[in-house]
């Protein structure tokens, strides 16, 4: 076949796939209603990956794998909104909320006001704007007039589309330049899974979901962005930086048409009293929302109106914020119990007299953990302030007395020993947190096993969250080691279990025992020891034997391993039940050995700085061979860079590298080095 045609084919398969992928994304994460399994999806997926792999030159901007692209970037770029990005009045009582809608009748000389009613989504506002369908640009709020440019790590966000079929846009009757506004938000589950992640890795966790979303949009590394699972929920639509539709609810269902994540929980009302209905219906209700919200937004629908209300200041007439209030109570503290969480983390929790806060009686608060206690100066008996904002988990703000306490108060001293397994205790130099460290320990077990079992570490498909809970609510499986004497017979007995998926479950609890040492160490869920640690460890000490009885110094040859990460190893190496572990899972037949690497010495001591795009491998592999010999690299130039790489296009680093008089190599001369 003359390869004109053979390209034309290859073209055509191409798009087809493309099409193919961005309707399942839409359906998945836009629509939430999804036609094919995850599995099918990934397929088509690396389908996609592998042809272009095969065709780089084929490659598109807006083709499904260029969600994450690119390296870190070494700054944000301001650029100036369209038209400010205003906020919002707030409003704490239906009362001030009767004055605003009296005077926006008022204002506007109508008797009858049509507004509508949105949750307040409790993220952070961002401008995208479209050009010829494709997504060009992300601005964040910033203060209104300026923000800063984070296209890159916009387009991490599944739910954003990063172009939009012609097709779509005529139907929403929306030119092909637009420009959306709208709410990127961390969902509370995401949320809790990248703390108990980052508890695992010993990083400060994040204080809430907005926090979270915030710092996942400023990061300058997409790749962080893309790991945080975020999403987009579109409100405003504009062209040429006006609105564009004669209603807002005409703009929030183009948005919709065009293919848009837009929050379906709105309604257009009549009145303020109604309004206040859809308010008070969702006090409650927000509870079991996926995300947070913080109040409720009510817009002038008709743009006519808007216009004639205007602005004061920074925020629109016709718009104003109900926050819901943070609920509190005054209550005593009868006993502090301790809560061993799914990382190990041990919370103190007071145990109150029933006090009725919002209309729930609570009769638990969290006291987070020693530190926490120590700054409120709580004891045992001590009558306190406790406080349910948006989340579930209500807490104890304030201790109430004069100058004392009163009598007959005690300190609460953390439990020596782990309240739900008897295991060690740990609190590491300058943490926080009290730890239980046995991997076994049953509170945490079911985020071990699902650690264990997932794709980057002992890869067990099939071992999801449903079959784990039923393992465990049966205790079938006390530590993951029981799941290698799992038998068919076992997972018969398991609801939604047939022989087929049974047999495929055993089959890959088998094919894991291959998997080399490093998803071993990897998957015993060391805190601080990620995917990265334990490589190194595995090919520093070649046998889990060795790595068991190393001690810090020896742990600290290995690279990247500092103080706090050897300590974290040992303080897990010297809890019994792990030892126990392990023995078990040796003699279940993972594998306990692997090859040791040394590391190369040609680089020891050098630093690197790679700048620029190179031309014969990407800065990943550019990286790791320096690294391998005994090399470092880092992200900025200073005085202790030994060399910058530059490639095509060097950034501000190059000029950094040439102010400091520090060396500038070529990827050639690199090579040169590194003898390849
Ligand atoms: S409208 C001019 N709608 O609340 C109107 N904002 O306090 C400004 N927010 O910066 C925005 N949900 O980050 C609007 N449904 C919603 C919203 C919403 C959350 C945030 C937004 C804004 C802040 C103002």
């Amino acid at each position: 076949m003359p390869t004109a045609i053979r390209a034309g084919a290859v073209q055509r398969e191409l798009e087809a796939l493309r099409e193919q992928i961005r309707r399942h994304e839409r359906l998945y994460y836009v629509l939430d209603q999804p036609e094919i399994s995850d599995a099918e999806f990934d397929a088509l997926m690396n389908r996609l990956k592998g042809l272009e792999k095969q065709h780089p030159d084929l490659i598109t901007p807006d083709s499904p794998t260029q969600r994450v692209g690119g390296a870190p970037r070494e700054g944000f770029v301001k650029v100036a909104h369209s038209a400010p990005m205003l906020s919002l009045d707030n409003a704490y009582s239906y009362e001030e909320l009767r004055a605003w809608d009296r005077r926006v009748r008022e204002l506007a000389g109508a008797d009858q006001i049509e507004y509508v009613c949105e949750l307040k989504l409790d993220g952070l506002s961002m401008a995208v704007r479209y050009a010829g369908r494709h997504l060009q640009l992300g601005v964040t709020r910033g203060d209104g007039s300026v923000g800063e440019e984070v296209t890159a790590n916009l387009r991490t966000i599944p739910s954003l589309p990063l172009s939009i079929p012609a097709a779509q846009l005529n139907s929403a009757k929306l030119p092909h330049d637009f420009e959306v506004r709208g709410e990127v938000l961390m969902p509370t589950r995401s949320f809790e899974r990248m703390n108990e992640e980052r508890d695992r890795q010993g990083l400060p966790r994040f204080a809430n979901p907005r926090n979270a979303a915030a710092g996942a949009v400023r990061v300058l590394d997409p790749n962080i962005t893309a790991q945080r699972r975020l999403d987009f929920y579109a409100y405003f639509v504009l062209v040429r930086g006006n609105y564009f539709f004669s209603t807002h609810s005409a703009s929030l269902q183009a948005l919709a048409t065009a293919g848009f994540k837009v929050n379906p929980n709105w309604k257009s009302v009549h009145d303020i009293a109604e309004a206040i209905e859809f308010i008070s219906g969702w006090e409650q209700r927000r509870q079991s929302l996926p995300y947070e919200i913080d109040g409720i937004v009510i817009k002038v629908n008709g743009l006519r109106a808007q216009q004639e209300l205007g602005f004061t200041g920074k925020a629109p007439r016709w718009a104003i914020a109900y926050k819901y209030a943070a609920r509190a109570g005054l209550t005593r503290i009868e006993d502090v119990l301790v809560q061993v969480g799914r990382t190990g983390k041990l919370t103190p929790v007071a145990a109150l007299s029933p006090v009725s806060i919002g209309g729930t009686t609570v009769t638990r608060a969290t006291l987070h953990n020693m530190d926490e206690i120590a700054r409120l100066g709580a004891r045992i008996g001590d009558w306190v302030q406790v406080e349910r904002g948006g989340d579930v988990i209500p807490k104890v703000v304030k201790v109430i007395h004069d100058a004392e306490h009163p009598r007959g108060t005690r300190d609460f001293q953390m439990p020596a020993r782990c309240p739900e397994c008897g295991g060690n205790i740990v609190r590491g130099d300058g943490e926080a947190d009290h730890r239980c460290v046995n991997a076994s320990c049953p509170a945490k077990l079911r985020e071990t096993i699902l650690h264990f079992a997932s794709r980057g570490v002992m890869n067990i498909d099939g071992m999801g969250e449903a079959l784990v809970g039923q393992l465990l609510e049966r205790k079938m499986v006390r530590d993951v080691a029981d799941l290698y004497s799992l038998t068919l017979d076992d997972l018969l007995k398991l609801e939604r279990m047939g022989e087929k998926s049974a047999a495929n479950v055993l089959a890959e609890i088998e094919r894991s025992k291959q998997l080399p040492l490093e998803r071993v160490i990897y998957g015993l869920g060391i805190r601080m020891v990620g995917e990265r640690t334990a490589g190194l460890l595995a090919a520093h000490f070649g046998s889990m034997d060795e790595l068991m009885i190393a001690g810090a110094e020896q742990l600290q040859q290995v690279p990247e391993v500092g103080p706090r990460v050897s300590e974290s190893i040992r303080e897990f190496f010297d809890e019994p039940g792990n030892h126990r572990l392990i023995e078990r899972l040796k003699a279940a037949g993972l594998q306990m050995r692997g090859p040791k690497k040394q590391r190369g010495t040609a680089l020891a001591g050098k630093t690197f700085v790679l700048t620029g795009t190179l031309a014969r491998r990407t800065r990943e592999d550019a990286k790791a061979l320096i690294e391998a010999a005994g090399g470092k690299v880092s992200g900025s130039v200073s005085k202790k860079t030994t060399y910058v790489v530059a490639g095509a296009d060097p950034g501000s680093k190059l000029e950094k590298a040439r102010e400091l008089g520090v060396q500038v190599i070529t990827e050639k001369e690199l090579e040169g080095l590194l003898n390849c």
